[in-house]
């Protein structure tokens, strides 16, 4: 059976994309984390009895064992998303983003050069390195216009900025040693298991314990929002069928003002769960100080993956944000853990370490 790496698995995408693969596809998978905050291996309860699943404490800025567990597994390729993903964390606290981001994604071009060199064949034919990053790198839009492929990078903040190094070095590695890669720039994920400081996760987090829902500024900077497991199957798709070497922009085409989510975040959770106080969650709703360099607009054209790979995202934004918001109903145990700091117990409880 052929194994194929997946660091970060145990973040937001990283476990939709495992329990994807895991569900539907025939490889072992082997899940490389540190399990940083972001990292939830409750989200992955689903997989984890799974013969193909394997899971391995580690971060990826130790040289030594990206190369012990590249001899280890022998895999055919690697998806890589982990990173610190959050923008307002990137303004406070830079460092983890430039330390795993850049230094990270670099550790581990090399030790993935490394062991590619040493194959021969099919095996070397058939390796590839898919780089997981955002359309954040693009910087942002004006009131029209879409981010191609081909759009000049511009990032703006310690984040963006730490992920376009990152692409930076991936397409080095491809111009000048000819290592096999992929990279996709995709636009603002929102589903179930998603860390709740990002916009989505937040507000339903706290429309149901009844705190303010802290909007941005006016809250009219817009978003481009896909479903994660849309997210999920478009990478498998590049992972499998990507030309070696090309970028692909993954979006879908739900351009929506931040007030135009939590409005409707806010009119679901009327419908599916009433305040007993029957006032509406939009009361709720509170304008702070704006995030320090925010970006307007992102919108993605997704033309390029639709026409060369057949990829379409399967979820309209209703339909999205409607199973999203049932799955934090439903799951108020993970959200809670969460908060409360216990998913980290759990994780130490049950794992040895690498880090
Ligand atoms: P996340 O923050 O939910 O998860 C990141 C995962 O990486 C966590 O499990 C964390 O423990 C792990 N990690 C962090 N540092 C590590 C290290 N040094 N070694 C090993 N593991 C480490 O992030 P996400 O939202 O799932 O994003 C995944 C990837 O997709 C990122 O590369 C991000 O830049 C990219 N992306 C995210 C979005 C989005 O909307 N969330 C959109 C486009 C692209
Ligand atoms: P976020 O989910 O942090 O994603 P990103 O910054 O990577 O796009 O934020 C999405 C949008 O929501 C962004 O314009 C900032 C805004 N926002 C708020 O207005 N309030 C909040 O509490 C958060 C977390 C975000």
């Amino acid at each position: 059976m052929k194994t194929v790496f997946i660091t970060g698995g145990a973040g937001f995408i990283g476990s939709a994309l495992v329990r994807l693969l895991i569900a539907e596809g025939n490889w072992r998978i082997v899940n490389i984390d540190k399990l940083t905050y972001a990292g939830n291996l409750e989200s992955l309860a689903s997989v984890s009895d799974s013969p193909r699943y394997c899971f391995v404490h580690a971060d990826i800025c130790g040289r030594a064992t990206m190369d012990v567990l590249f001899s280890e597994h022998q895999p055919v390729g690697i998806i890589h998303l982990a990173a610190e993903s959050h923008v307002d964390r990137s303004i406070h606290g830079p460092e983890d983003f430039v330390q795993t981001n850049i230094t990270g994604t670099y550790t581990l071009l090399e030790v993935a050069r490394g062991y590619w060199s040493g194959l021969s064949g099919e095996a070397k034919s058939q390796f590839r390195f898919h780089h997981v990053s955002t359309d954040e790198v693009y910087g942002s839009l004006g009131e029209t216009g879409l981010f191609t492929e081909a759009t000049p990078y511009q990032p703006n903040s310690p984040y963006s900025a730490s992920k376009a190094a990152s692409d930076h070095l991936v397409r080095a590695w491809h111009h000048t040693y000819g290592f096999p890669v992929v990279t996709t720039n995709c636009s603002n994920n929102y589903g179930p298991c998603q860390f709740p400081e990002k916009l989505i996760p937040l507000m339903i987090h706290n429309a149901v314990s009844g705190k303010p829902l802290p909007i941005y500024g006016k809250g009219d900077n817009i978003r481009d929002w896909l479903y994660v497991d849309d997210h999920a199957r478009a990478l498998r798709l590049v992972f499998e069928k990507g030309t070696l070497g090309d970028v692909y922009n993954i979006g879908g085409h739900n351009e929506k003002t931040n007030l135009e989510v939590v409005d409707t975040l806010c009119a679901l959770l009327d419908e599916l769960c009433p305040r007993a106080d029957g006032l509406h969650y939009s009361a709720l709703k509170t304008y702070v100080a704006d995030r320090p360099g925010h970006d307007k607009r992102y919108a993605i054209d997704a033309s390029k993956i639709g026409r060369d790979l057949g990829w379409k995202p399967q979820e309209t934004f209703e339909t999205g944000l409607k199973k999203t918001v049932q799955w934090y109903l439903d799951n108020p145990k993970w959200v809670a853990r969460v908060v409360s700091g216990e998913y980290k117990t759990w994780t130490d409880k049950n794992y040895g370490s690498r880090v």
